[in-house]
């Protein structure tokens, strides 16, 4: 038995330091020339953004087949399954982002990475115009030229117009804004513990309120619930006894898209937690010290010491100018694709994933961006293939062999499948190590909650991380915390 377990140990041990070596160590990559040994020119693919659909494209795609340059303002990949758990310390921030050079570097072909911002698309050109985020003084644009271009820049936070939203609020959606959320809490906290108990603002400043009841804000709520019931409680008993959770919601229930047991199931959940709902409630505005909501005809004034904002998405200005250029885009939900991802109105070679894109029953999750992304690897790994036949019959003189190789990239073109979304089904933590799941097996569906439901989320949350040195660092942070708690300092 001890002789088992010392080679599992040493075993495990040596893999794990042998697969973070090999990521740390990637091979070094040739500079690409731009024609390929037989002539033909290597096309330009350039990739928009640096998150789940442009990240697992990257991934997934042969690099060495196109001449590839990667543009975002982001210098890294966010796994934002797991930002929730960053603002209270569940995870460190560093576990969950990855740098775009590091998934560059380990691609098989050159790949380019440009840090700035795409802001704006002429589709007749087949340019990009940049504007680089690398110059301090002042941004630098210049116009990419591409073959193929993938959008995949997401989508910014919808606020629905409501006022005072960006002045007060913090979003949940980026790195900054874990770090801001932080600091909120932290500031909030400190300040009330030197007022005294029955001070008003004291009560206000311990009033956190999240505005929208999906899975963002859920999960949200559920971790800030756990780090003040689990840790803040450690240090300062009183000041976590009289903090208020609220979380607004204009819909009578959170979690609109899970099946209605798992609703009530959080919903209960919540309120032996002490986490309180306002459902049928929508915030009209904010100031200063005030949420304004209306349930029916009842108008609150809610003060607050920490407000986040979780409301979904709205496309973001380079997406808007796409959409008011081209006459196929009519939707103001996002960018119009067809079922092999083309963007309507892009002459076929501009393609789009994520949450920049609309498409009915595709909804703005990371698992469709995802599956996007694998299956445009395959398109481009086989549009290679036809832009070779192509480019052969445009060199040959002879007329059937022209044909032949014609007709042969005619019979590839036809192979390229449409797009087929496989859904997997849904997760999300609510708080008290307890999470609530939908799976989707094949025509079957499965309903899950509870505590074991709680490990399965871990278990698949691990998996997903994008390369082995996050499922390491976020398994280090679980284990950490659960034996030394969070961290209460900013
Ligand atoms: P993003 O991942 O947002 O990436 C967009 C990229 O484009 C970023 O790198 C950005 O910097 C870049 N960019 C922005 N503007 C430009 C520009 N002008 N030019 C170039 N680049 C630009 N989904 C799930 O399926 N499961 C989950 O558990 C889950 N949890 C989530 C938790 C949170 C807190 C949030 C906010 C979302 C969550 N989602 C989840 C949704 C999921 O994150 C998104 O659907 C997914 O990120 C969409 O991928 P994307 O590549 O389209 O966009
Ligand atoms: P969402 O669009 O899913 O939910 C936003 C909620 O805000 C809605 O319920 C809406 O009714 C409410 N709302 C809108 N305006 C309001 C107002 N003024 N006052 C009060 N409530 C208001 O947005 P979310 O949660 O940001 O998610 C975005 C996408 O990311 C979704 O597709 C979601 O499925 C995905 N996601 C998935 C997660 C998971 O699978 N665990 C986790 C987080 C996000």
């Amino acid at each position: 038995l001890v002789g088992s377990f010392l080679f599992a140990t040493i075993g495990g041990t040596g893999y794990v330091t042998y697969s973070l070596w090999r990521e740390a160590n990637p091979a070094p990559q040739q500079p690409q020339s731009p024609a390929f040994p037989n002539g033909s020119p290597r096309k330009t693919l350039v990739i928009l953004g640096s998150g789940w659909g442009s990240i697992t494209l990257l991934k997934h795609l042969d690099t060495s087949k196109y001449n590839v340059i990667v543009v975002s303002p982001r210098n890294y990949f966010l796994y934002t399954p797991l930002l929730p758990s960053a603002p209270v310390g569940t995870v460190e921030l560093k576990s969950i982002v990855e740098p775009v050079r590091a998934v560059a570097r380990r691609t098989k072909g050159e790949v380019r990475y440009y840090q700035g911002e795409a802001i704006d698309v002429d589709v007749e050109n087949k340019t990009v115009k940049v504007k680089s985020s690398d110059h301090v003084d002042e941004p630098l644009i210049e116009d990419l030229k591409y073959d193929y271009l993938v959008v995949g820049v997401g989508a910014q936070p919808n606020t629905f117009g409501t006022p005072g939203v960006y002045e007060h609020a913090s979003f949940l959606k980026e790195i900054s804004d874990a770090q801001e959320i932080r600091g909120k809490i932290m500031n909030s906290v400190a300040k009330a513990a030197i007022l005294p108990p029955n001070d008003p603002e004291r009560q206000k400043l311990l009033n956190f309120i999240v505005v929208g009841g999906g899975p963002t804000g859920v999960e949200f709520a559920a971790e800030l619930k756990d780090y003040i019931d689990q840790d803040l409680s450690k240090w300062m008993p009183q000041i976590s006894k009289e903090i208020k959770v609220i979380l607004v919601e204009a819909t009578p229930n959170i979690l609109g898209s899970f099946e209605p047991s798992l609703i009530q199931y959080a919903k209960d959940l919540f309120k032996r937690e002490r986490i309180h709902l306002k459902l049928k409630t929508a915030v009209k505005g904010v100031d200063d010290d005030y949420v304004t909501t209306k349930c029916g005809d009842d108008v609150e004034k809610i003060p607050y010491g920490v407000l986040v904002w979780a409301t979904g998405n709205a496309p973001r200005e380079v997406s808007k100018k796409l959409m008011e250029k081209l006459d196929e885009q009519d939707s103001r939900r996002g960018l119009l694709i067809n079922e092999k991802l083309q963007l309507l109105g892009g002459n076929d070679s501009i393609f789009a994933v994520g949450d920049c894109t609309f498409h009915p029953g595709l909804f703005p999750t990371a698992q469709v961006a995802h599956q996007e992304s694998l299956y445009l690897g395959e398109v481009f790994n086989k549009l290679y293939k036809i832009d070779q036949l192509k480019w052969e019959a445009s060199q040959t003189k002879d007329t059937s062999s022209k044909q032949k190789l014609e007709s042969r990239a005619q019979v590839l073109a036809a192979k390229i499948g449409n797009f087929k979304y496989n859904h997997m089904g849904a997760l999300a933590y609510i708080g008290s190590e307890k999470a609530v799941a939908d799976l989707a097996i094949g025509e079957s569906k499965y309903s899950m909650s509870g505590s074991f439901t709680f490990l399965f989320w871990k278990y698949a949350y691990l998996s997903m991380c994008l390369s082995f040195r996050n499922k390491v660092l976020v398994a280090m942070d679980w284990i950490k915390v659960s034996i030394l708690g969070r961290n209460s300092s900013v």
